[in-house]
Formats: structure tokens, sequence, C-alpha cells
């Protein structure tokens, strides 16, 4: 009896079940080895190749001489006419808390931390970087009308994160480049 009723996986709906059920194991696999290949490439390919500028400096001295000594934060014109905006974030804010840009022109910004990470972030634009102690943060950007923007520190840094924030002023070109005739270091800190 069993010689002639042949076994269930030796129908031919069973052989062709077996059949396409394999080949969609071997697209799964493909597909799977595919995902491998491009996250090992990504990884291997940030880890080998540096980011195209990276600046190094000492966060727990930044305050004693260089670039973002007090004295040189806050908006300057470059001799070109480019504005360049120096600013720390700290252990809880920012400075200088309030940093004027002018409208029209391209901005710079150089921010570094004397700490932990911060979040250097301004509300209705698309600059958003982290400031991670030992690096220079540097990002360009253009704002084409006056306004106000908060700039609240978006990484979790400690107690007091929640309370750090400063506030970015685009003003008027013109206005900008006039106050900026009478002083080297611009803010807009009252
Ligand atoms: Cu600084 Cu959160």
């Amino acid at each position: 009896m069993s010689d002639e009723t042949p076994a269930l996986h030796e129908t031919p709906g069973a052989r062709l079940a077996d059949r396409i059920e394999r080949r969609w194991a071997t697209v799964v696999i493909l597909i799977m080895a595919v995902f491998v290949v491009v996250a090992a490439f990504a990884g291997i390919h940030q880890a080998t190749m540096p980011q195209a500028r990276v600046e190094t400096i000492n966060p727990t001295r930044l305050h004693l001489g260089g670039e973002f000594v007090e004295t040189n934060l806050g908006s300057a014109v470059e001799p070109d006419g480019a504005v360049t905006v120096r600013a720390i974030g700290q252990q809880y804010s920012f400075t200088p808390e309030c940093i004027v840009v002018p409208t029209d022109s391209l901005i710079t910004f150089r921010v570094a931390s004397a700490d932990v990470v911060h979040g250097f972030l301004i509300e209705g634009t698309n600059i958003n970087a982290m400031l991670v102690p030992g690096y220079v943060s540097t990002i360009e950007a253009r704002f084409d009308k006056p306004g106000d923007h908060l700039m609240p520190c978006q990484e979790f840094c400690g107690a007091g994160h929640e309370g750090m924030w400063a506030r970015v002023k685009v003003i008027d070109k013109a206005s900008f480049f006039k106050m900026a005739a009478e002083q080297r270091r611009l803010t807009c800190v009252e």
C-alpha cells in the first residue's frame, strides 16, 4: 500500500512549492547580503575617510587665549565682507547669549565646547550641529529675512540642560555693517 501512494512531499504540487520556497529563501539571503555589504561599506568608509576639515582645540584652555578668548567672541566682519561668529557652549549657557547677524550675508559660525557635548541648533533653520569638546564646529549659513530665533542646546548635557539656550537676532544688513564699523565684535547681549 505504501509503495503505491507517493509520500506527501513527492507529489508534483509539493515539489513546485518546495522550488518556490527555495527561490524565495535565496532572494531573501541575497537581500540580506546586500544590506550587510552596504552597511559595512558605509561604516568602513566613514571610519577611514576623515571629514574634509577637522579642527581640534583644547577645551580646557579656551578662555585662556587664542580664537575663543572672551574678547574675541561674537560676530566679526572679515576683510572680504563675510561674517564670522565665534561662540562657546558650556554647562549651562552659550557665550555670547545673544548672537547678532546680518541678512543676505555668508555667515560662518565657529563654535566650541568648554566641557561636555552640547548641541548647536537655531530654530527655524536647518542649522543643527554637535559641539564636541576638543573640536571646532564650523557651520555656514545665510539668513534671508530679519527676525529672532531661539538657539537651545539640543544634546543632553547635565542637570541644567533645559535652561541652556541663547538667541540669534538677524538684523538688516546695512544696520549690521554700520554697527560693525564702530565695534570690533558684535553681540546683542544687553
Ligand atoms: Cu548643553 Cu544641553
